[in-house]
Formats: structure tokens, C-alpha cells, sequence
């Protein structure tokens, strides 16, 4: 049993015995029924509404004291990598949508992170499909790992080259790729994502990297500054880091949870738009399989907050939610133009006033 939920239903029983109430007389003042007030004081809130226990700590006199931890945040911590799909320029209209109150902070296609590491959660789960990009998150988790990332990222750096940048882009396809370690995995990708066209991230049928060169004379690999800002928030005991399958990073997500789900856009069918990250394309059937985790999400009572493109076949999935459409700037596609902008949905579960 998770202790944060233990916590909330033993308040409850506290603050409702202190004010002399039997669990009927508190049904009958905030209108919730007593079975569930005794299923909630028994620590059982999955699938109960943040309203519920709100209302219930509101008849009682009380506000629902912050469970999210608070912590200073670390100024200037910014994304690693450039990745496609990138929230930077939508930040502020989706952190503004966060609630205010959360538990532990989900993120299953976390790609860059750009919203992770505007929160700064103390508590949190990330997520890729990308195996590099995972292995590049966990070099800053411990010294000898990240010192290891920044002396490679230096000898990338120092013999960058077409040449070289092709002779790294190819190891991929050596039998002996499989060897590598996982820092070295980590700064190939970081070096490719620097020195490509476009700091596109894009692998063929195979599973290759084939982004062509960015004909770059010189390129800088990391900011030394930012790079140190994230081994600072990255040296944690709460945060899980993991590669598997978007489904199964999200099983233990639980009441009071906060979970952003920014999966690989949907595509509208007569627009040929840069949609496909790795080998397995993300299709209509992924986005379906989606839709029915958000509403597992929704019914254990996590917060759940969704970003895609605004097609029809988006608004008629998530049908039962709250779907606000907002305007992005498009910063990566297939053929490196046509950078207008492009409608985007934020669709929730909960409702935030936003001042
Ligand atoms: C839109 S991007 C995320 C962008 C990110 N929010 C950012 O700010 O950079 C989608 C990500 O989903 C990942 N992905 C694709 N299929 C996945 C799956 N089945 N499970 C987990 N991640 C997946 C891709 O590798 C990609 O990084």
C-alpha cells in the first residue's frame, strides 16, 4: 500500500472522530456515501475523484494539505538533446495546466524531458522507448557514469567531422554495436543528435540511424553549466528510469498521481508530417491503446494530462474529456521547411482554472 494513500484515509478518520462524527453523520454532510468513507479511511482511494477527498477534507474543515513535495528548484535546467516533438515552446501553456497538488510525477514518452525539468518533481517515473536516450538520462545519476559521458562527449567533439560523424552514425549496424557500453551508447547519441541535420532523431526499417550530416564545421556537444544542473536533480533515490513499453511504465500509478502522456503525434491522413521516431511507427491502433490507458488513469483517480495533434480522430478518442486546442510552432519535420504552426490539443481529466 502505498503510504501517501494510508495517509490521506488516516487524516480523514482523524479529523472526523475529532470532530465527534460517526462516518454516517459525514455522508450526511458532504454527500458522499459511507461505504466509500470507510473504504477511503482504509487507505483504498484508487478510482475515487481528487474531488471526493477534496470535499471530504472540505467538510471537515480542512484543505487538502499539498502532497507534492516541495524542493528548490535548480535554475536553467534544460532538455540535452533537441528531440522531436519537443514541448520547449508550449511550456508555459502546458505547465500552467499541471495542478497544483500531485503525488508522484509520471512521464512514459519523455523524449527530451522539457516539462520534467521546468517542474523539477522531487518524485518521479520517465519513460522512452528509445533505449539510448534512457541510457543518456541514467549517466546523470552517478559520478563515474557522468564524468565518463563528458570525456567521450569531448573526444566527440574534438574529432567531429563528416567523415567522423558518418563512421559513428554506422557502428549501429556492426554485430559489435551490442558490446558497447552504455555511456558510450549515451554519447554517440547525444554527438549524433548534435551533429545531424536538424537534430532529428529518425532510424530506418532496421532500426539504423540514418539522419544525414548537419555539415556543421564545429559543434558543442553539452552546456557545462546545464550539464552540472542536471547531475544536481538526476542524483536522487525517488526517480525510476526506464526503456519498456509505455503500458508498463505506467502500472503503478495510483490516487493523486500526475501523469503527462505526450506520445508520438497522430497524423492527419492526407498530410505527410514527420510522425515516425523509431522502427515501430506509432498508429491509429497505438493511439487507441492509449486512449484506454488514459481512461485507467482517469478511473484510479491519477491526474492525467494528454498532448497530441487536434485531428478529429484525437478529439473523437478523447471524447469524455476536457480538450483545449492551442497553437504550436512547428520546429522539426521531415524536409527541414515549412515551419508554420500547427494545432494542438491539451486534453485533461481534471479542471485547472488558469489565471
Ligand atoms: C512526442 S515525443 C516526446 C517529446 C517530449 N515530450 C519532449 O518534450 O521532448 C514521443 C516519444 O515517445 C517515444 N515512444 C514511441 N513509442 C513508444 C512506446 N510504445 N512506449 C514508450 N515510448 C514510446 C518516442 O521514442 C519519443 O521519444
Amino acid at each position: 500500500m502505498n503510504s501517501a494513500l494510508l495517509e490521506i484515509g488516516n487524516s480523514i478518520k482523524s479529523l472526523r472522530q475529532e470532530a465527534g462524527l460517526s462516518q454516517g453523520d459525514l455522508s450526511k454532510i458532504c454527500g458522499v456515501e459511507r461505504a466509500q468513507i470507510s473504504r477511503i479511511e482504509a487507505g483504498e482511494v484508487n478510482g475515487v475523484s481528487y474531488y471526493t477527498i477534496e470535499r471530504l477534507f472540505n467538510s471537515l474543515g480542512r484543505t487538502l494539505e499539498p502532497i507534492k513535495l516541495e524542493e528548490k528548484k535548480i535554475q536553467d535546467l534544460h532538455p540535452f538533446v533537441k528531440w522531436a516533438g519537443g514541448k520547449t515552446q508550449l511550456l508555459d501553456v502546458i505547465s500552467k495546466r499541471v495542478p497544483d497538488i500531485y503525488n508522484r510525477y509520471y512521464e512514459p514518452f519523455v523524449g527530451g524531458g522539457a516539462l520534467l525539468l521546468k517542474l523539477q518533481p522531487k518524485f518521479f517515473s520517465i519513460n522512452d522507448s528509445n533505449t539510448e536516450l534512457m541510457a543518456a538520462f541514467n549517466c546523470f545519476r552517478d559520478d563515474e557514469s557522468f564524468e565518463q559521458l563528458k570525456k567521450l562527449l569531448v573526444e566527440h567533439e574534438n574529432n567531429h567531422s563528416e567523415d567522423y560523424y558518418y563512421e559513428i552514425r554506422e557502428l549501429d549496424r556492426s554485430p559489435d554495436f551490442a558490446n558497447m557500453s552504455q555511456v558510450e551508447k549515451a554519447a554517440r547519441m547525444i554527438y549524433l543528435n548534435k551533429a545531424c541535420f536538424n537534430g532529428l532523431y529518425r532510424v530506418s526499417s532496421k532500426g539504423y540511424f540514418n539522419v544525414p550530416f548537419g555539415k556543421k564545421e564545429k559543434i558543442k556537444c553539452f552546456d557545462r553549466d546545464n550539464f552540472e544542473n542536471l547531475r544536481q536533480y538526476f542524483n536522487k533515490k525517488h526517480a525510476t528510469i526506464t526503456s519498456i513499453d509505455f503500458e508498463d511504465a505506467l502500472k503503478d500509478v495510483v490516487y493523486g498521481d500526475f501523469v503527462y502522456l505526450d506520445p508520438p503525434y497522430d497524423t492527419w491522413e492526407d498530410k505527410d508530417s514527420f510522425t515516425s521516431y523509431n522502427k515501430d511507427a506509432f498508429g491509429k491502433d497505438e493511439q487507441r491503446r492509449l486512449a484506454k490507458v488514459f481512461k485507467e488513469l482517469a478511473n484510479k483517480g491519477a491526474f492525467v494530462m494528454l498532448s497530441n495533434h487536434n485531428t478529429e480522430f484525437i478529439r473523437e478518442l478523447y471524447s469524455d474529456y476536457i480538450i483545449e486546442v492551442v497553437e504550436a510552432r512547428r520546429n522539426i519535420n521531415s524536409n527541414g521547411q515549412g515551419r508554420g504552426t500547427v494545432e494542438e490539443v491539451i486534453i485533461t481529466n481534471y479542471v485547472k482554472e488558469i489565471l
